[in-house]
């Protein structure tokens, strides 16, 4: 047969099984019970220690109800005497304990159930019915605890969780405290697929096929020798069923291993401007019936990392645009939300980034969820300590017992999610140094490496170096083939000659230093803060702000403009993740404290972009850009910096009153234009011009007096599911609508019944103002309320007020 005869041949064999198949089997995936369901809600929370509260019986009645996903550190204030410093975001730790009584049917006895939590900060210890089940340290890994042989079928029963975050400082940022992630109740038969026990991988890709390959561990806890059927059926985006497989499996004993390979025909590529997802179910049957059920995501994609072309996705040249992003969610600290996250990545995504760094630690499994569908290229992190620490309490108090546990629970967790492309063992190790005996930095990178490899083979593993000469022991382990350079761009050029052969990934770039909307002139001239990276955090703006016209930054950074010019430059760099997308609580350099979040965001702490973010989108979208800078409510005669960023045009054009300034043109490598204006009050407009013709205009106006608040909402339909959220921004404006650059007023808020205020916020890292309640200052004339969504049908109203000001409002539903 030619090949062509031969692939019309396996196409109508295929179509035929499919055929057979669907004769016996639905052909579109239909909902069947999920074996995990969400156990977040009714939980009581006592702040503090309380020793008996691991047992049965015991009265919690006068604690705190509450629902997960919950940090109760975002809930105190800030404070200097926190152990956990300004580095950790001045806010409260300690211990915490949490506990939930459930019922569970005599029906279900006989049933395998377990909990899932998907991370709890920190040295987590659970209790069923008084029965210790387990600790776990490590505060970003997810785990689960076998229930059944301890329950009362029939009966209630409590679960106990004693959460211990007293000892700090263990991180070098906010880590938040308490069961900030999701928690599932399984419910599964005895003969199921054992927990994160598929491996989903893609051998052959081309136009025409697609090779799936299931690797597969099936648990029983019954008999060896027992048969059962295992279906694997992969689905489209569409629900429709496009490849299937059945097999008979003789169990073995305890864990049953299968490998089987199956086809998508004419297969659609995920990519990060198109994430095309399929998914895979896997039952078991036993005598025709369907006793678990299990769903992968699958994403089909090639991709590879090459040292002269850089990361090569699907056969293109595709440059990973990402940021690097810590686990807090702003005012909602780090108690997990999907919506909170995926509201993060969609501000990204209309930036022009692809990519997503979990800095420094696995992240919550929905935020992968998210980045499969949204289309990023996520580099899933590890660990930013390993045997030696960075602070006091941190995890290289538990690095030599648990990294193996905790690093093959990540790979085994995340390693079928088609977004994520690299393996970070590492940020900036402490291990790279050491000379003679002192080089256990090599023996455990290629420890790390290899439990990787034992468990994926498909993506490669880097580390995140900030110091990249010869002598650095993990590089110089030989273990990674993908390099990881944290800054230093100006090194980018000669890596082929320091690292031939290797493949180059700028896993952390940038450091700038930013407060929205403030600004220090001259824009030209630059500002390094602090003064040298050991030098103490005490240069800088008495109000402790940063400027906004990306002339800031630390000096292990540099600016957005500087970074961005390098990497255009160095085609052989696969990409590269700025520190950060966002600002996050803790690490307020250049400042202490009362600093007590960072500078470091192209958006600020609130999700409010920054004038970067416009850089960016010049460079990294097709979409035409026009952003001009500053505000305009300077003194009389001050010579004002005007900065536009500007794309899909040749040339801008700025007036001012209506009187020409001039044209301006980029040329050669920059990526601004820029005008020094003596002030005057009124107008000020740029227009972007292509080939003559106006493609945009920008107005920004000298603002009057704050005269009244102007509300809108990202989102004005919510779920009625006690988890969705609209973020709504207030603009302090004057009377004509314009907003008031320096406005601060304070604002108190007001919610009708049916939602309820998740957290308050400006983005100004030194305030000192709770997230939560209903009052909150505005910072240079925005402010953030974001609403939760109750469990009811219904019609709120959110309304803001503030002194001598009129009020504003608008309603949110609640469907
Ligand atoms: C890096 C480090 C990050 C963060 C950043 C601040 O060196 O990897 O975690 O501390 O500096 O500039």
């Amino acid at each position: 047969m030619t090949n062509m005869n031969m692939y019309s041949f396996r196409c109508f064999f295929l179509s035929f099984m499919l055929f057979v198949f669907c004769a016996v089997s639905p052909c579109t995936a239909q909902e069947i019970k999920n074996p995990a369901v969400d156990f977040n809600r009714d939980w009581k929370f006592f702040l503090g220690d309380e020793p008996r509260a691991n047992m049965e019986k015991y009265d919690d009645h006068s604690w705190r109800k509450l629902h997960l996903p919950h940090d109760w550190g975002i809930e105190g204030s800030f404070s200097k005497a926190h152990p956990a410093g300004f580095g950790g975001g001045a806010l409260p730790g300690g211990t915490g304990w949490y506990r939930k009584e459930f019922t569970i049917p005599a029906s279900s006895k006989g049933k395998y159930i377990a909990i899932d939590f998907d991370g709890v900060y920190r040295n987590s210890e659970v209790w069923i019915n008084g029965h210790f089940l387990g600790k776990r340290p490590n505060g970003y890994v997810s785990f689960r605890y076998e229930l059944y042989p301890f329950l009362h079928y029939g009966g209630r029963n409590t679960i106990a969780v004693r959460v211990d975050n007293s000892r700090q400082p263990n991180a070098r940022w906010y880590s938040g405290s308490g069961i900030y992630r999701d928690v599932k109740l399984i419910t599964q038969h005895q003969i199921h697929v054992e927990h994160w026990g598929i491996l989903v991988s893609i051998s052959v890709v081309n136009d025409s096929i697609a090779k799936v390959k299931i690797e597969l561990k099936v648990k029983s806890a019954g008999v060896a020798g027992e048969t059962i059927e295992v279906k694997n059926l992969i689905y489209d985006q569409d629900k429709k069923l496009v490849s299937a497989q059945l097999k008979t499996l003789k169990l073995t004993g305890r864990i049953t291993t299968l490998s089987e390979q199956l086809q998508v025909i004419s297969p659609e590529l995920w990519s990060d401007e198109r994430p095309y997802l399929y998914k895979v179910r896997t039952q078991l049957l036993k005598r025709g019936k369907v006793i678990d059920t299990y769903d992968s995501p699958l994403g089909i994609r090639t991709f590879s990392f090459d040292a002269a072309r850089g990361f090569i996705l699907n056969g293109k040249e595709v440059k990973i645009k990402g940021v690097c992003n810590h686990h807090d969610l702003g005012a909602l600290g780090t108690a997990f939300n999907v919506r909170a996250a995926e509201r993060q990545l969609e501000l990204l995504k209309a930036m022009g980034c692809n990519g997503i760094r979990t800095s420094h630690n696995p992240p919550a499994s929905a935020l992968l969820d998210l980045c499969d569908r949204m289309g990023f290229i996520v580099m899933d992190e590890a660990f930013d300590i390993w045997e030696k620490k960075k602070s006091d309490f941190d995890y290289h108090l538990d690095f030599t017992k648990w990294h193996r546990k905790d690093l093959r629970d990540q790979i085994r967790r995340d390693r079928n999610h088609p977004s994520v492309f690299i393996w970070s063992v590492g940020n900036e190790i402490q291990e790279q140094w050491g000379k003679g005996k002192d080089t256990t930095g090599r023996a455990i990178s290629r420890e790390l490496v290899q439990i990787v490899k034992e468990l994926d083979q498909s993506r490669p593993v880097t580390s995140a170096n900030n110091d990249v000469n010869l002598y650095n022991n993990l590089i110089n382990s030989g273990a990674f083939e993908l390099i990881g350079y944290n800054y230093n761009h100006e090194k980018w050029k000669d890596f082929g000659k320091t690292y031939p052969g290797k493949k180059l990934i700028a896993t952390e770039t940038t450091s700038a230093l930013q407060t929205r909307g403030h600004y220090d002139m001259p824009s030209d001239s630059m500002r390094i803060w602090p003064t040298a990276w050991d030098k103490p955090l005490l240069t800088g703006n008495a109000d402790l702000s940063c400027s906004a016209y990306d002339n800031c930054y630390t000096p292990w950074g540099s600016t957005h403009e500087a970074t961005l010019k390098a990497f255009m430059n160095n085609p052989i760099v696969s990409g590269m993740y700025v520190w950060t997308g966002f600002d996050y609580l803790g690490e307020p350099t250049p400042y202490e404290w009362p600093a007590r979040s960072s500078y470091f965001g192209i958006l600020d702490l609130a999700g409010f972009p920054k004038d970067v973010y416009y850089l960016y989108q010049s460079l990294w979208t097709e979409k035409p850009v026009l952003h001009l800078l500053p505000h305009w409510n300077w003194k009389d005669g001050q010579d004002v910096d005007v900065w536009a960023y500007y794309s899909q045009a040749d040339e801008v054009e700025l007036y001012l009153n209506n009187t020409s300034l001039g044209v301006k043109r980029k040329t050669g490598d920059q990526l601004k234009v820029t005008w020094r204006v003596s002030y005057q009050a009124g107008t000020l407009k740029a227009v972007s011009r292509k080939d003559g013709q106006i493609v945009l205009e920008q107005t920004i106006r000298t603002a009057g007096k704050a005269a009244k608040l102007v509300l809108t909402a990202d989102r004005s339909q919510l779920s009625a599911d006690g988890k969705d959220l609209s973020f709504v921004t207030v603009k302090v404006c004057d009377a004509n609508g314009i907003v008031v650059p320096d406005a601060h007023p304070q604002i108190s808020f007001k919610l009708s019944g049916g939602a309820s205020l998740a957290g308050l916020d400006n983005g100004q890292p030194t305030s000192h103002e709770s997230f939560k309640g209903n009052s909150h200052r505005a910072f240079n004339g925005l402010a953030l309320a974001i609403v939760k969504a109750g469990d009811r049908k219904s019609v709120v109203q959110l309304s803001a007020t503030a002194d001598g000001m009129e009020s504003g409002a608008l309603e949110i539903v609640l469907k």
